[in-house]
């Protein structure tokens, strides 16, 4: 495993020690990315078939921790049924049926490598199932925070796994900043000598910590080695904050280092939004290189109500420079090909990934795409946790709300053959 040679700020490019745990660079706030020293791997590590099955098997390109895993990653790459160059990722096979396991694992396992004692995060509802898990499988005490409104399987999450659960009546913005102001308040305390320094919060915000972004650069190594370690034509993500775009960015150019991949263009990169929540679509249309916050954000996708993304700048900046796009779809678009998808493929997306496959039909219709294109798309959690968010969206009450019809007077009586 290679040493981390230093963090570098995404933005001006300074260089922090990762001796200490560090969240955003001090110069510039910008996000803070993990740099190895390259030449210390051996370009012979590039996993071979078989060997560890979860993430770590790209342990080579990752930080020599020892890992808090719960059997993350190396996720099933499906063909679609019905189009031969269409490949779908189904991270719904992740622990916590998400792909928030990737960062979460990483984040936690640093965490515990740096001794941290109590971890704090917004989320739109899946990023605090994985902190959740993650930090009672690394007996670190979590606290989260997320909209009252997320689905109920993410609330569930929280509190089985044993976090400190606060639901706010706001989004994940709201959230963000009373972590923010907490630890802030945190560190007051601190500086008087009411808490000790084990006492005060480390925040594991969406690309405010380097580690999540690590965890998720695994998406690329394992997509392109479930491809015979090359590249595919375009890759498909539902962006909230971002972080596995940028992740998968990262693994690329690591992968183009070492001589893992084979020489070929890198995939456009096209990042989807729902309409309800579109800050980057709308960014990329009027050409800018940050996001304005989307007021009143509201989609049943739930990952994706993300008002103004962090790395909103980085998205932007490899969507363009890969040659994608960003779209954002209706709710109800998203809808049709969640349904689509489950007739058809048998596969019950999350509205996020059912977002990707309406992107895909919409620019395979404009032709931005063609069908020979070879095409990779994220179903990044499993539609079985948006049970209540799903049968909402399509009408479907609990069958313990419907009136039955009257028995009828022999029902129910099972009487011998
Ligand atoms: C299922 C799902 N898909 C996509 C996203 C967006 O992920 P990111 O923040 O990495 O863009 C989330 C975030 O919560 C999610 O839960
Ligand atoms: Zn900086």
């Amino acid at each position: 495993m290679p040493p981390i040679s230093s963090l570098e700020c995404s933005r001006c490019h300074k260089l922090v020690s990762a001796d200490t745990p560090q969240t955003v660079c001090p110069s510039c706030a910008g996000s803070l990315y993990v740099r190895y020293d390259m030449t210390r791997v051996d370009p012979a590590s590039r996993p071979a078939e078989g060997g560890i099955q979860s993430m770590w098997r790209y342990s080579a390109v990752l930080p020599d921790v020892e890992p808090i895993t719960l059997g993350e990653g190396c996720t099933p790459m499906l063909r679609s049924r019905r189009y031969s160059n269409l490949y779908l990722k189904e991270e719904a096979t992740n622990p916590t049926g998400s792909f928030k396991a990737r960062g979460m694992s990483m984040a936690v396992s640093m965490a515990k490598h740096y001794g941290l004692k109590k971890l704090a995060a917004p989320s739109a509802g899946n990023a605090a199932g994985a902190l959740a898990a993650y930090a009672a499988a690394g007996g670190i005490e979590a606290h989260i925070f997320m909209p009252h409104d997320v689905p109920m399987a993410n609330y569930l999450e929280g509190v089985a796994y044993g976090a400190h659960v606060t639901l706010v009546d706001g989004l994940i913005s709201d959230c963000a900043r009373m972590v923010a102001e907490h630890i802030k308040e945190q560190r007051v305390e601190q500086a008087v000598g009411r808490l000790t320094p084990e006492d005060v919060w480390f925040d594991v915000s969406t690309l405010k910590e380097p580690f999540r972004v690590e965890g998720k650069k695994t998406m690329g190594y394992e997509l392109v080695e479930q491809l015979g370690w090359e590249y595919p034509d375009a890759v498909f993500y539902p962006t909230g904050g971002g972080v596995g775009l940028i992740g998968m960015w990262k693994a690329f150019e690591e992968m183009e280092t070492l001589g893992w991949v084979r020489p070929g263009k890198r995939p456009k990169m096209i990042a989807v939004q729902a309409s309800g929540c579109a800050p980057v679509a709308r960014a990329y249309e009027a050409g800018e290189l940050a996001s304005r916050f989307f007021e009143n954000a509201a989609t049943f996708a739930a990952g994706l109500r993300v008002p103004k993304p962090y790395g909103d700048y980085l998205i932007l900046e490899i969507v363009r420079e890969s040659g994608g796009t960003v779209l954002e779809l209706s709710d109800e678009t998203i809808l049709k090909s969640l349904l689509d998808w489950s007739r058809n493929e048998g596969l019950l997306l999350s509205p996020e990934g059912a977002a990707a496959t309406a992107a895909y039909d919409h620019l395979i219709a404009t032709g931005f795409l063609a069908p020979s294109d070879r095409v990779v798309i994220f179903n990044t959690g499993a539609g079985l946790k948006y049970v209540d968010m799903i049968a909402k969206a399509i009408g479907l009450k609990h069958p313990a709300e419907k009136k039955l019809p009257e028995r009828s007077p022999v029902g129910g009586i099972i009487t011998p053959v």
